[in-house]
């Protein structure tokens, strides 16, 4: 009997809080860019993948939800595939006696992958980033490595750039790196979920219809057109990553709703920018955007600081951060103004909660 490899990991979607948008490079995925983020802990909002290696696998096989997603030569995927068999082969010239439970050519076998998304695809809540992540994961547990997430993150990365980020769970930082083969753009956590355990996500579906510019189009056409990007990119991000690690690291939540904030109204702005100008928010997420301010002007009158941050990624979708004491009254809040229609999920209102933890592998 034959033996089976076989190998299951899990990883959550991230949502960022300093925006990634702009590659230097867009083969290696190194950004323009440090970035920084949230990943959440919900157990509905994660991909869960399973690899297998075997000698009589004719070639590699990946199936998303059920469906066979074709491997093609060059593509993202491949590269990613390829990178983790190239990390295992390195294992195996390194530690030549070393793994009997686990055959030392493994690393020749073909892989069949299959992976599922607990939430929908579509509804622009970067489910590549948790993918990737995902299946770098799985590929590492089957192949016994014992690599370090932040090494894992540099191939996550080369798979969908917010992937990298979901390697961590809690606050994690994406350090752009200056390294022209890209070995220091990766992945560090700067505190873990456990540090500040009261921060809370609410995930405000406004709608999930397929985005009309991608994040990879998107990007670039603000790298080759954009002037307000340059100005992003060398003035503002630099302090901005520093400040809000401050704030995390402080528990400040004034400072980190701010900056949060700010940076998401500049990502906007950035893709406004551009030639021909991207909207990604629409009439609702503005609403939300207002009903957010009034909320934090009212609490701050009352010396209370700020209580919500909102922010966008490249869809309509907001994202509210808040700390658990707040959650309830801003859930009401936000039920009062945008009535949802119980299970329905389109064009209405889907709350996801809540809060943030470690990436779990099994
Ligand atoms: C707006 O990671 O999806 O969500 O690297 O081209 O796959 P690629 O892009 P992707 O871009 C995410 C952009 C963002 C901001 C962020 O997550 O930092």
């Amino acid at each position: 009997m034959s033996t089976i490899y076989q190998a299951t990991a899990s990883a959550p979607v991230n949502i960022a809080v300093i925006k990634y948008w702009g590659k230097r490079d867009t083969k290696l995925i190194l950004p323009t860019n440090s970035s920084l983020s949230v990943t959440l802990d919900q157990d509905h909002l994660r991909s869960t993948t399973t690899s297998r290696a075997d000698p009589s696998f004719e070639r590699d096989q990946l199936w998303l939800n059920g469906k066979e997603d074709e491997i093609k030569p060059g593509s993202r995927l491949e590269t990613c595939i390829t990178e983790m068999k190239r990390l295992r082969k390195e294992y195996e010239d390194q530690n030549p006696n070393e793994p009997k439970a686990i055959s030392l050519l493994i690393s020749s076998y073909k892989v069949h992958i299959a992976s599922y998304n607990n939430f929908p695809t579509a509804a622009g809540l970067a489910s590549s980033a948790s993918g990737f992540a995902a299946l770098v994961a799985s590929l590492a547990q089957l192949y016994n490595l014992p690599a370090s997430p932040s090494t894992l993150s540099l191939i996550a990365r080369q798979g969908s750039g917010s992937a990298c980020r979901s390697l961590f769970g809690g606050f994690v930082a994406w350090q752009m790196g200056s390294d022209p083969s890209g070995s220091d753009s990766l992945a560090v956590q700067v505190a873990p979920q456990e540090h500040w355990p009261q921060m809370h996500a609410l995930i405000c579906v406004v709608s999930d219809d397929k985005k009309g510019t991608s994040s990879t189009s998107g990007m670039q056409r603000t790298v080759e057109t954009s002037t307000l990007l340059q100005h992003r990119i060398k003035d503002v991000v630099p302090w901005r990553m520093e400040k809000i690690s401050k704030a995390i690291l402080e528990r400040d939540f004034d400072t980190f709703a701010r900056i949060t904030m700010a940076d998401s109204n500049q990502f906007h702005a950035v893709a406004l920018d551009t030639e021909p100008p991207i909207f990604y928010m629409n009439d609702v997420s503005r609403a939300i955007i207002a009903l957010i301010v009034e909320y934090n002007r009212l609490s701050v009158e009352a010396g209370k600081g700020y209580k919500a941050a909102y922010t966008y990624d490249a869809g309509p979708n907001a994202v509210i951060y808040a700390l658990e004491e707040n959650i309830k009254e801003i859930v009401q809040l936000i039920v009062s103004y945008f009535p949802q229609k119980p299970g329905e999920f389109k064009d209405v209102w889907g709350i996801f909660g809540e809060s943030a933890a470690d990436l779990n592998t099994h």
